[in-house]
């Protein structure tokens, strides 16, 4: 959601934190905002826009202080204002705050520090923790106390970071990321390492209910009881330091490229794990999966790979929907949980709901020190390096190039899995995308798309919709392809156009027999085959492989799609509007 930064050193803190905001864009991006403590006072730059734009026009890099604080929003609380943009100085600007989350009792919170004379600007959730800590130190000029007593008042889950008018950093954790960062030249706290990964590779990983205080004289960690606690210095892994985009135009298109490399590696760092889940799935009695957007388009790949060729039934649950049926969870039995970020909220809720009934948890996630990594029983890692694009690209491919080992484990080998052909084949629709972009410049202006599959192919249909609809705010729609005559053939006419994911397998006739009665109706027909056709309007060629695998082929041409339509359509690619990259609140 929110991103969160701080800095204390030797350094100016204004351009560290602002080169650390962009790092962290992915998590929020509609304001951005910084405060650095400097002569004895806190000083608050923010505003509206990309942290580019807000700082060409606020020069919140040139804010001085070698101590700060900064931040980029995706509004939860209140509207997308310059007001409502953090940090959020208390009523007397002795304190500044940001935060990631949300405080549930933000309202009581607030009526109740109006009444005791404390001032409110902006219509945020935020600003109370802001006035909450200045009430407590007001009573006791101790900043330790002051964070203590806040935490005690604050319900919800959140993150945030504080700066006090003596120059004093605050930080504390409940169930949103916070990860402190020992440079040799100062310290950091952030959502993510990607904030100031630049600087150092050495870290400490908060755990909830604990809280950082951070002066010239040093660094002290402690829980929400007060009590001193201890954490091993930890290094990350250098792979983050590869974020750049390099040649690329946006994060999106690099992202979609490197798939031919991150399918080959999927789960290989973590082969032991991969094993050892293999087994547990293997004598599941009861056997889930979850996942949220992206991650649950995968889990429904996997219901129909593991019933087809493991003969094993797993059930797919959306993240979000597990609330509302907590007893579907069986005793005993096991949730497979996937996840890019291992942070969306929805997904833990359901982890947490299937830990009630006992449930083992298998985790597939890129993130391998995220709260669902924690979460599990055992962890399988992407290994896909950092998807930045907000959009599932690489993540995606590499959940199905895992749940097929997987598969393919428990079938003996029946799939035959070859990924270096599934690699090769993923390159050879990467290489000449010039069809592609001619087809992206006719979605521009069209309204509806629908994109039709059958049997293995439906969730890879909804995924490319999904895929359209966040990247090129065109209204995408997935579906069966033998649902077309019970409903949706009635919207085809000469302004629809519709994908058809028809490579040569069992499914090919009748969704050929499908595109035929949709051009009959005047839609245009765009079909994704190894097979070409004289009822597609426009054929874009994947390569021939074994009938399993089509999945993993199929999806990338779409991905491109998508992302050269965006490119047409001038949004940004990377950064879609309304939405963040990791969904941590409900
Ligand atoms: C789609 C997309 C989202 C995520 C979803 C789950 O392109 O990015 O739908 O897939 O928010 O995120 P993770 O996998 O991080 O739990």
């Amino acid at each position: 959601m929110c991103s969160i930064i701080g800095y204390l050193g030797l350094n100016q803190a204004a351009p560290i934190i602002v080169k650390g905001l962009k790092r962290m864009e992915y998590r929020g991006y509609d304001s951005v905002g910084v405060a650095t403590f400097s002569d004895n006072q806190i000083v608050v730059r923010k505003g509206v826009g990309k942290v580019i734009e807000v700082n060409k026009a606020a020069k919140l890099d040139e804010l001085s202080g070698n101590v700060g604080i900064g931040h980029t929003r995706w509004a939860t609380h209140g509207m997308v204002t310059d007001t409502n943009a953090h940090p959020h100085p208390s009523s007397t600007g002795e304190v500044a705050i940001v935060h990631n989350g949300i405080i549930t009792n933000h309202e009581e919170l607030k009526q109740d520090l109006q009444q005791k004379g404390y001032a409110f600007k902006s219509q945020t959730d935020s600003e109370v923790i802001a006035n909450l800590l200045q009430y407590h130190y007001d009573k006791t000029r101790d900043i330790k106390q002051s964070v203590v007593s806040t935490v005690a008042d604050l319900r919800g889950d959140y993150a945030f970071v504080a700066v006090f008018e003596d120059g004093t950093l605050a930080a504390a954790r409940m169930h949103e990321p916070l990860i402190i960062g020992i440079g040799k030249e100062g310290y950091f706290i952030s959502s993510d390492v990607l904030g100031f990964v630049e600087n150092t590779d050495e870290v400490i990983y908060l755990d909830n209910r604990e809280f950082v205080i951070i002066s010239k004289a040093g660094l002290h960690l402690f829980d929400f009881d007060a009590n001193p606690v201890q954490h091993q210095i930890t290094k990350v892994s250098k792979e983050f330091a590869d974020v750049y985009k390099g040649e690329y135009a946006h994060f999106t298109l690099k992202e979609i490229n490197e798939q031919p490399v991150t399918i080959m590696n999927a789960g290989m760092n973590t082969q032991l794990e991969l094993d050892l889940a293999t087994d547990f799935i293997r004598h599941a009695r009861t056997l889930y999966i979850t996942g949220s957007g992206t991650s649950y388009n995968a889990a429904l790949v996997a219901k129909f790979l593991f019933s087809k060729y493991a003969k094993i039934k797993i059930e797919p649950i959306i993240s979000s929907e597990a609330h509302f049926s907590p007893d579907i969870f069986e005793q005993q039995s096991i949730l497979i949980a996937l996840s890019q970020s291992g942070e969306s909220a929805d997904v833990l809720e359901a982890v947490n709901i299937a830990k009630g009934s006992n449930a083992k948890i298998i985790s597939i996630v890129n993130i391998m020190t995220s709260s669902l990594s924690h979460l599990s029983s055992i962890a399988i890692g992407l290994g896909c390096g950092p998807e930045i694009g907000v959009a599932a690209t690489k993540s995606f491919t590499a959940q199905l190039a895992i749940l097929y080992k997987i598969v393919d484990k428990i079938c003996g080998g029946c799939l035959g899995l070859d990924l270096a052909r599934v690699s090769e084949a993923a390159k050879k629709s990467l290489a000449d995308d010039s069809k592609i972009k001619e087809i992206a410049k006719k979605l521009k202006d069209v309204s509806d798309i629908y994109v039709l599959g059958r049997g293995i192919h439906y969730p890879i249909a909804l995924e490319s919709s999904l895929k359209l609809k966040e990247l090129t705010y065109i209204h995408a729609e997935g579906l069966p392809g033998g649902e077309l005559k019970h409903g949706p053939l009635a919207l085809m006419d000469n302004n629809t156009y519709v994908i058809m994911i028809n490579p040569d397998d069992s499914t090919y006739s009748d969704t050929l027999t499908s595109a035929r009665e949709i051009k009959a109706r005047g839609a245009k027909v765009i079909g994704i085959s190894d097979k070409p056709s004289d009822v597609y309007d426009y054929w874009i060629e994947i390569s021939k492989i074994d009938e399993s695998m089509y999945p993993l082929v199929e999806i990338i041409p779409i991905q491109l799609l998508a992302y050269y339509a965006a490119v047409e359509k001038e949004t940004d690619p990377d950064y879609p509007r309304n939405l963040a990259k990791s969904v941590t609140v409900k």
